[in-house]
């Protein structure tokens, strides 16, 4: 028996198989997807950098100077001055002691929790969190007990009936990557002093979009020094590729010593680093780019909410398109593509049954031409898949 076919057709049958599309061109407001322009309203380049030239520039000169692969792991021979300069930053930029650049977000979150918890701690998690920090709890082997979306009653429960375990780590995402709300951070604080646990913050898409300086979610509700563990992507807003871990210098150290998702794998190409390098300084001295962002952002949603459609109460750069049902989401998302909009539709298991949903993106980059056309292109494929009138 062929088990591969037979789990393949039970996926075809729920409507639940995936296909990649193949992009042609760069992830700017306008791409090439399978031969055909559309708008581009699903990427993660929230701020438009992966695309600047001042920055491809940078990359370019990176290369001629170091070459193309880094060569090892950084704990052999792949450490460059480029790493740490960027580690440097990133502190700096998160205000914070220390920090250590992991090849990827899924990575840093694998890498952390299975070095700071272990099986005699347990670890608090909201309902929503993202794959990777579930993933990363499964493999350090602490306790894992969950909490309803948001809900701090639940949470405090639980903590109040976790004092047998020797460290409590409560560990939530700072913008919810399905959802795009926030995590509500100065209660989940608040209570983690209350009964004495750390707190561990996923901000993958609050970096680069939320607080002036686009530092964040501990930013944004003034929380300076009061996380335990921030995490971050380079790979969304700073138009890069790999993930960190920002914190005290005790923390860091620890990490470089036992965090596998660090020490086994070959570091960063130094082109990879010096994008992230070229991006955080571009930001920095442009913060105009954030401002930029979250008028769209606006533009965007009080353009879909006069439409009809029922948005989730985002607050970030993430605008989900509730719909409910998994077939009419992927009607409309397919409707979309074919009118000039990418924008995909997000089911099981990414989202709970029932929940399935379009999942906007918007970018600094975009004009708001784009903004204008993508609408009236969401006004017809929504009247074609009656979902708007
Ligand atoms: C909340 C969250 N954490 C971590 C990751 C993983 O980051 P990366 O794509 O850099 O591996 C993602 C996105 O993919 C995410 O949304």
């Amino acid at each position: 028996m062929n088990f591969w076919v037979e789990e393949l057709s039970l996926l075809k049958e729920e409507g639940l198989h995936r296909e990649l599309k193949r992009l042609e061109s760069s992830q700017s407001p306008r791409v090439i997807i399978d031969n055909q322009e559309v708008i581009m309203l699903a990427s993660n380049n929230y701020l438009g950098l992966s695309t600047r030239k001042e920055i491809k520039e940078e990359v370019i000169q990176v290369i001629e100077e170091y070459g193309t692969g880094s060569g090892g792991s950084r704990l052999t021979t792949g450490n460059y001055d480029l790493h740490e300069e960027l580690e440097s930053k990133l502190a700096n930029f998160k205000e914070t002691e220390a920090a250590l650049v992991f090849n990827t977000g899924y990575m840093a979150n694998l890498g952390v929790l299975t070095t700071v918890v272990g099986a005699e701690d347990v670890i608090i998690c909201d309902k929503l969190n993202h794959a990777s920090i579930i993933d990363g709890c499964r493999l350090s082997k602490a306790k894992l007990l969950v909490y309803k979306h948001g809900d701090l009653e639940r949470l405090e429960m639980i903590l109040k009936r976790s004092s047998k375990y020797r460290k409590k780590l409560i560990v939530t995402d700072g913008v919810f990557s399905m959802d795009g709300d926030l995590a509500p951070l100065p209660e989940i604080v608040e209570l983690a002093k209350k009964y004495q646990a750390l707190v561990m913050v996923d901000d993958a898409h609050g970096t680069g979009v939320l607080g002036k300086k686009g530092s964040g979610i501990v930013e944004y509700f003034d929380l300076k020094g009061k996380i335990d563990i921030q995490l971050g992507t380079l790979s969304k807003a700073l138009g890069s590729e790999g993930g960190f871990v920002a914190g005290s210098k005790e923390l860091i150290d620890l990490l470089r010593n036992k965090a596998r998702a660090f020490i086994y794998s070959t570091a960063l190409a130094p082109a990879t680093i010096g994008a992230s390098l070229a991006s955080l300084n571009y930001l920095q001295s442009h913060p105009e780019l954030i401002k930029k962002l979250w008028r769209n952002i606006k533009l965007l949603k009080d353009g879909l909410e006069d439409l009809g459609y029922d948005l989730l109460p985002s607050n970030s750069a993430i605008i989900p398109i509730m719909i409910g049902d998994t077939e009419k989401t992927m009607k409309l998302s397919k409707s979309l593509v074919e009118e000039g909009v990418l924008a995909p539709g997000i089911r099981p298991p990414t989202v709970p049954r029932g929940m399935s949903r379009i999942r906007v993106t918007v970018m600094a980059s975009h004009s708001s031409e784009d903004i204008e056309e993508a609408l009236d292109i969401f006004a017809r494929a929504g009247r074609e898949v009656g979902l708007i009138r």
